[in-house]
Formats: structure tokens, C-alpha cells, sequence
């Protein structure tokens, strides 16, 4: 028998729902989602509020159904393997709302003996990491402890696929650099982890590739690497002499220049050769170039996109 080790891990093809939003009006909650989810990456699902994120999380889980369309996971069909899927995936929802009066210790047992396989001194290990007190009960935990509550749940059987909604939502600074420590670590481990994010900053330095979803579409599956390349530069400039934004008149490929602190900020589309020429009579004590942030780079993708090209083509023309 030979084992395909490139197969996907999460196949999704032509899924669809549809929800009725009144009794006259549907929604496309996700329209037509094709997406592969490769082993052994940390996949950004990305999207603002309302984008169908949740949605296509709860239909790989087989918590709904699909209006059309299939998805499958290690090569076997979500609805007809759920009960075998869900021993091989940790999963984070979005909201922990059950076992209210449970502390947090009680729910860790009661799941960890349903689930069976459960190393304690793992589940040990991982509240530590993430500082999560078990003693209180579930109703008194804040959300961001809830949240790390509901980590342990997800992570404690070490599976080999993580889908976890919006996990970084309400940690602070130092506990997201402890998760995606973790997440990285998962990864070495060749598991898979599937995670959505509302804030592409919070994601970016851990993810391998990610997804953008609007209004229950996909408009971009882009590696990390290539989706800060994408379109511009900023470039920031210190001069010897003051020089003024609208002194160095149109450059091709320049738009949005402004003046900070650390010199002349500008942005740039394609080669650098026309903006070195501009500054050809000036001495320039200082050049640096940043990478979009994704942030930019998703708004771009949005909205922006045509204030993007508009600059770029502003710049060529004139
Ligand atoms: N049970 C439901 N009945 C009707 N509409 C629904 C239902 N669940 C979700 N929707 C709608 O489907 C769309 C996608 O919702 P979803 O929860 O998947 O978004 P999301 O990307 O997870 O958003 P958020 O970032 O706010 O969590 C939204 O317009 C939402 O109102
Ligand atoms: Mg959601």
C-alpha cells in the first residue's frame, strides 16, 4: 500500500449554506468554498465579523448541516465519519457557554474521561503554560480565561488536527506569544492547525498560508510570504534638507507621501529605479522599506483595492 503523505488533511469543495434571514430573504452564509488545508500547516481563516468563518467551521464539525457542497478530513466525508473525525480533532468554539457550574478542573476530568487517552500529566503541563487557574467555575472565568479553558480542551488529546475559532480573541500580548509558541511547536510536530482570526496581525507571524473570506466568499488563499509582497512597499526617507511632500512632484509607481518623524514616508508600487531618480539631487541619509502589514495588505484586498491601483496608475500617467 502506498501512503500519499501530500493528501490534503481538510478537503473542502463547492460548500454552501444558505440561511433564511427572513421569511422572505436567504443568506449565503458561504457560497461555493474550495479550499485544501495541507498536513503539518497553520492555516489562517480570515475574515471580519459576519464573513462565514464560524459557519464553516461548525460545517466541517458536522454541527450543520451543508445547503450543498462536501467536505472531507483525513480523505473521509465529514457527515459520515463525524463520530470517528471528531477523536482525531481538538476544537476550539468560539464561545465556551456549557458546564457553567462546573470549575474548570471538573470539566477538564469529565471531558478528558469521555474522550478517553488522556495523559494528566499533559493536561497538567499545558494549564500551566497557559497560567489557567482550574479551581474557579466555568461561570466566574473571564473570557480570556474561558478561552484558555477551552485550549486545554482542544489540545489536552494531542490530536492531529486543531480547528479553533478566533483562539486568540481575548488573551493578552503575553499569552498569544504563548500560544503561537505552541502552535509552532504543534507544527514541528507535523500536526495540522486550522485556525480563524478577525486580526491578521495576531496571526501572521504563525500562519503558513490564510484564507480571506468575505460575505461568505473566498477572495484570496495566499501564503503569508507572497501576501506581504503583494502590490507596495512603504518606503520611508530622511533627507539632509527639509523637502516637503509635494516638492518632489509625481514619481511613477509613488503615491501617499507624507512627512514623519523618521523622514518622508511614501508608498511604492514596482521598481525603485523612478523613486531613486527623484531623489537624485537630494542626499539621503536614511532609506528604509517596510512590508505591508496584512492588515494593509487585506485592505487593499478590500475596499482600498481600487485606492491601491488608482495611486499606482496616478503615478505612472502624470
Ligand atoms: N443560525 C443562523 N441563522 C441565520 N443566519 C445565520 C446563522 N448563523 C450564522 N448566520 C449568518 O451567517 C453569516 C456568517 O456568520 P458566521 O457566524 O459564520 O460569521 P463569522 O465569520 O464567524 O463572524 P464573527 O467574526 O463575527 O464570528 C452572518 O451573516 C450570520 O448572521
Ligand atoms: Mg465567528
Amino acid at each position: 500500500m502506498t501512503l500519499n503523505h501530500t493528501a490534503p488533511v481538510i478537503e473542502i469543495e463547492k460548500l454552501s449554506k444558505v440561511y433564511q434571514k427572513s421569511r422572505t430573504e436567504t443568506i449565503y452564509a458561504l457560497k461555493d468554498l474550495d479550499l485544501s488545508v495541507h498536513p503539518g500547516e497553520i492555516f489562517g481563516y480570515l475574515g471580519p465579523n459576519g464573513a462565514g468563518k464560524t459557519t464553516t467551521i461548525r460545517l466541517l464539525l458536522d454541527l450543520i448541516r451543508p445547503t450543498h457542497g462536501r467536505a472531507a478530513i483525513f480523505g473521509q466525508d465529514v457527515n459520515q465519519h463525524s463520530v470517528a473525525l471528531h477523536q482525531r480533532i481538538g476544537f476550539l468554539p468560539g464561545e465556551l457557554n456549557l458546564w457553567k457550574n462546573l470549575t474548570g478542573r471538573q470539566v477538564i476530568q469529565y471531558v478528558a474521561r469521555v474522550r478517553g487517552g488522556v495523559d494528566e500529566s499533559y493536561v497538567r503541563r499545558l494549564s500551566e503554560r497557559l497560567q489557567f487557574d482550574p479551581t474557579l467555575r466555568v461561570r466566574s472565568y473571564s473570557s480570556g480565561n474561558r478561552r484558555k479553558l477551552g485550549l486545554v480542551l482542544a489540545l489536552m488529546n494531542q490530536p492531529e488536527l486543531l480547528i479553533l475559532d478566533e483562539p486568540t480573541n481575548g488573551l493578552d500580548p503575553l499569552m498569544q506569544q504563548i500560544f503561537n509558541e505552541m502552535m509552532l511547536e504543534i507544527r514541528g510536530e507535523g500536526r495540522t492547525v486550522f485556525l480563524s482570526s478577525h486580526i491578521l496581525s495576531e496571526v501572521q507571524s504563525i500562519c503558513d498560508r490564510v484564507a480571506i473570506l468575505r460575505n461568505g466568499e473566498l477572495k484570496a488563499v495566499e501564503t503569508v510570504t507572497n501576501l506581504t509582497h503583494v502590490d507596495f512597499r512603504w518606503v520611508t526617507v530622511r533627507l539632509q534638507q527639509p523637502v516637503q511632500p509635494n516638492q518632489l512632484g509625481s514619481i511613477p509607481g509613488v503615491s501617499d507621501i507624507s512627512q514623519t518623524e523618521g523622514g518622508l514616508r511614501l508608498r511604492l508600487v514596482g521598481d525603485f529605479d523612478p523613486l531613486l531618480r527623484a531623489l537624485g539631487p537630494y542626499y539621503v541619509q536614511d532609506m528604509r522599506v517596510q512590508e505591508p502589514t496584512l492588515e494593509e495588505v487585506f485592505l487593499a484586498f478590500y475596499g482600498n483595492h481600487n485606492a491601491v491601483h488608482a495611486g499606482q496608475v496616478e503615478g505612472r500617467v502624470s
